[in-house]
């Protein structure tokens, strides 16, 4: 590294700054014109005004998926004026997360090689953007290399996992805010007494591949707050009140069995329209809390893919619904993180895909984030930023030592769910 082709921190953080400002339009609303409906394009949104330093006042870390790729680390380390997506990262988000580039199928392009390019990128952009960094992640049954299916047995894949958590996790050892150790292990629909996903990790490991994980990535990296991250059990609909049942059985498990874990990761991919999030979701936090765990929003947007209207019509209702959860989650003083799936329009994986569950029936883009396709705020900018202001002060709760291990196999009841299952015993479950 050459003394001179790299800024400082200070230096990058000034720069970064200074073209934010100089971009934005006029700050706060233009006192001639007639007030807009809409008055987000009008609003100053870097500096003190941004989503990161508002969070930061409340002692919360507000954050953005990222791709690496196009973060311009070049010029940044040669002190020139940098992209649009690039500033409104450095200027909004205080964590970033790779949205792919950790996962196997980006690290590992063969069996035994591994490619840590972007990887490397990401964390060296948020080094110079004094952020943090969440690793996401180190197991799950997608996002796998195609030489997977074929190379992995049951005689190898223990001895993999355990060799992929050591290289990445040791790789960025004590750089790493948390990480989501393993990823979507539950599905309810696979019927196990367990609650466990019949993934290719748990038919080729063994159902306590879990456990292995999250061991093998305490030992690669001690500092890192270790996160078992899922979807799907933010609502009180009965098949998200069953499945949020299976996470906390699974958390408590892996708590009375002294395995090293410290958050749980709720993605908060939400809906516009249909059920919200609501008191089932608080018991589930509340019981992390009793557990000694985090809780971070770790991948959180708003899908208007079955939302009649237009933009507008959109705008609203996902600021509406940011309003809602982040203050309903926020008020948790052990939720002391969010970050959203990507900050603007133009990149969301929910304009990048022809799913019918992300595709609109009038072929309009979805508007998902707090940032538009201009990379223009919406009104979900100013609804996350109210949220975040109105927060509580995050303060974990210490670990509870005095939980009877009795007491961590309690059915969790939600009112208006299905009858709670019954708690797994016994020998074999896990
Ligand atoms: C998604 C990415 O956003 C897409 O670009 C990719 O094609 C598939 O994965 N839950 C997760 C994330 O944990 O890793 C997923 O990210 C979205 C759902």
């Amino acid at each position: 590294m050459t003394g001179k082709a790299h800024l400082t921190r200070r230096q990058f953080e000034k720069a970064v700054l200074t073209a934010g400002v100089a971009a934005a339009l006029p700050g706060w609303l233009r006192a001639s014109d007639e007030l807009p409906a809409d008055p987000t394009p009008y609003l100053n949104v870097t500096g003190a005004d941004s989503l990161r330093a508002h969070a930061t006042a409340r002692k919360l870390l507000y954050g953005a998926a990222v791709n690496p790729a196009l973060l311009d680390l070049e010029a940044i380390t040669a002190g020139a004026p940098t992209n649009g997506y690039t500033q409104l990262i450095q200027s909004q988000a205080a964590i970033v997360v790779a949205e792919n580039a950790m996962k196997w199928a980006g690290l590992r392009p063969t069996f035994d090689t591994f490619d840590f390019t972007l990887a490397d990128r990401l964390m060296r952009f948020a080094q110079l953007a004094g952020q943090q960094v969440r690793g996401h992640n180190l197991c799950w049954h997608e996002g796998l290399p195609s030489w997977f299916k074929n190379s992995v047995t049951k005689d190898n894949a223990r001895q993999l996992l355990v060799q992929h958590i050591q290289a990445v996790g040791g790789r960025y050892r004590g750089q790493i805010h948390s990480w989501d150790v393993v990823n979507e292990a539950v599905d309810p629909k696979d019927s196990r007494p367990d609650g466990l996903r019949n993934s290719p990790w748990l038919q080729l490991a063994g159902p306590d591949y879990i456990e292995l994980a999250f061991h093998t990535a305490a030992q690669a990296d001690p500092q890192a707050k270790l996160t078992y991250n899922d979807y799907g059990i933010e609502l009180d609909t009965p098949e998200q009140s069953v499945k949020r049942g299976q996470v906390l059985l699974l958390v408590r498990r892996l708590k009375a069995r002294g395995v090293p874990i410290h958050a749980l990761g709720v993605q908060s991919h939400l809906q516009a329209d249909g059920p919200q999030p609501g008191a089932g979701l608080v018991t589930l936090i509340r019981e992390c809390a009793k557990l000694g765990l985090e809780v971070y929003v770790t991948e959180m947007d708003v899908n208007t893919h079955s939302l009649p209207g237009g933009p507008e019509a959109q705008d609203a209702a996902v600021a509406q619904v940011y309003r809602n959860y982040l203050g309903m989650v926020l008020a948790e003083p052990n939720v002391p993180v969010a970050l959203t799936w990507g900050i603007s329009s133009a990149h969301t994986w929910l304009n990048g895909s022809q799913e019918p569950w992300a595709k609109r029936p009038d072929g309009a883009r979805q508007r998902p984030l707090p940032f538009d396709d201009e990379l223009k705020p919406t009104p979900a900018f100013l609804a996350i930023r109210a949220a975040i202001d109105a927060a509580r002060v995050s303060a974990t709760q210490p670990a509870q030592p005095g939980a009877a291990p009795g007491d961590l196999y309690k059915p969790f009841a939600v009112p208006g769910s299905p009858n709670p299952q019954p708690a797994p015993r016994g020998p074999g479950v896990r």
